[in-house]
């Protein structure tokens, strides 16, 4: 491999003649089409990812289940299911869009701590490969279930390794504090008992112990436990079959050096090789984060005695990284920047009524009018799926690229749709709304 794959990515968002393109398409074209904000992917990018993903464990062969959460668009699980993927949901939507998508049922876990009885059913009814199960209520409520449709379920026991993830506090998961999973060590008793409930077929153990994760130690550490874990299941007779090793590897956003994804690999075939147990994997960020940019147009710049406050069209609403967990996206900015130009320091701001609207502090920008676009990068994971209608503003569309070619994949809902969403009961319906008093009118 001559040149860094992630740098090949990066090329897919690229400078040409001056001004920054997805694959082979001018952004400013998509703007001009759709308006803005906008979320643009680059189907080579989300592509690449994938291949290399795959490429990493090569003859072994692994479930890759592709985390819907990342990205939940139909169109992006589309493309990574014809690419081979299956899918791990969380929620009965993402269980219908993982089928809609074209992903077959034999390549979809369906993990989460509250599975409801109506999702349990859907996933049942569809013939999932399995369900991640991650605490004894649920085991009771799933064997319930199951025996009632007359199905097996095929369940697979998230533990809890108690490792820290070394990740930002509202991602990790791995901690015997966090919500997540069976505790490590009532994992074997709850394996038995599973054994033991009709309708239920336990077949191997889980982990995640977060997202966002930089270093391997975490990994090293909560594997190594999940393999202890096995063999000592195995020593009281009881089969095991799969371990799933759900997701969380990590992507540089600033100066993060995140691991190598075949290092990665190679760490899980260190542990697991010797086993005789079928992988699967629930990567999400690192095959969607560097396929998306999310497009802003300047609407205003403001210049206060000590700051200087870049307001786009985007907000919080549209990319809560930023918001929720202090997250940094790199900027780049549509025209490309001639090389003489003085960068200084600006916020880069949204337009909703709370300070937590801000983008960026402090950037080093060049200067920037209204009407300029401007791009977040690494903005393809837990970007669209984590928006919302806040202050009434209407979901940005997503367009996908793929060479010379674009398409809107989720378009701008009218102001129409998004008030139809509301009902106004009939009690208040009746009648005018009352005239505002005016003094003097009798
Ligand atoms: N499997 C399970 C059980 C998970 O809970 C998650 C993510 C994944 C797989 C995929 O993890 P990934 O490979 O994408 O790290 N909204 C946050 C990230 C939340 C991740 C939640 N679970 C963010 O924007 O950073």
């Amino acid at each position: 491999m001559s040149i860094p794959e992630l740098t090949r990515v990066s090329e897919l968002f690229s400078y040409r003649n001056g001004e920054l393109y997805a694959e082979d398409v001018p952004v400013r074209q998509i703007a001009a089409q759709v308006g803005t904000p906008f979320y643009v992917y680059s189907s080579a990018a989300f592509s690449e990812r994938y291949r290399r993903f795959a490429a990493a464990f090569g003859a072994e062969r692994p479930l890759i289940c592709y985390a819907v959460k990342a990205n939940s668009n139909l169109a992006v699980v589309r493309l990574f299911a014809t690419l081979g993927a299956g899918a791990d949901v969380v929620s009965e939507g993402e269980l219908r869009r993982a089928l809609t998508a074209g992903v077959p049922p034999e390549r979809i876990v369906f993990s989460g701590i509250g599975k409801t009885a109506q999702e349990m059913t859907a996933a049942l009814t569809a013939g999932i490969h399995q369900i991640n199960v991650e605490s004894v209520p649920e085991l009771h409520q799933l064997s319930a279930i199951a025996n009632g449709l007359g199905r097996i379920a095929p369940v697979v026991l998230r533990v809890n390794p108690d490792v820290d993830a070394l990740t930002h506090a509202k991602i990790a998961t791995g901690k015997k504090e966090n919500k997540f999973g069976i505790d490590f060590d009532e994992a074997a008793a709850v394996y038995r008992l599973a054994k033991t409930l009709p309708g239920l077929a336990p077949v191997g153990f889980a982990v995640h112990i977060g997202s966002q994760l930089v270093d391997l130690e975490p990994y090293r550490h909560a594997f190594s436990r999940l393999a202890e874990l096995v063999r000592a299941v195995r020593d009281t007779g009881l089969a095991v079959d799969r371990i799933d090793l759900g997701g969380g590897l990590g992507i540089r956003y600033r100066g993060e050096c995140a691991p190598k994804i075949e290092d990665y690999a190679q760490l899980a075939r260190s542990i697991f090789g010797g086993l005789d147990v079928s992988l699967a994997f629930e990567p999400g960020r690192i095959l969607t984060a560097s396929a998306g940019l999310l497009v802003t147009r300047v609407i205003y710049v403001k210049q206060a005695k000590t700051r200087r406050f870049v307001i786009v069209d985007a907000a919080m609403n549209d990319l809560i990284r930023p918001a929720l967990y202090d997250a940094w996206h790199d900027i780049m900015t549509v025209d490309k920047p001639p090389l003489t130009v003085e960068f200084k320091p600006a916020d880069v701001v949204g337009p909703v009524c709370e300070t937590g609207d801000t983008f960026a502090v402090d950037r080093a920008l060049p200067s920037l009018a209204p009407g300029d676009l401007i791009a977040f990068t690494a903005a393809g994971a837990y970007g669209a799926v984590m928006s919302s209608t806040y202050n009434s503003r209407l979901l940005v569309p997503e367009v996908l690229v793929a060479g010379a070619r674009s398409a809107v994949i989720r378009a701008r809902p009218s102001y129409e749709a998004l008030l139809a969403l509301d009902q106004i009961p009939a009690w208040l319906d009746q009648g005018a709304v009352a005239q505002p008093h005016r003094r003097g009118v009798a």
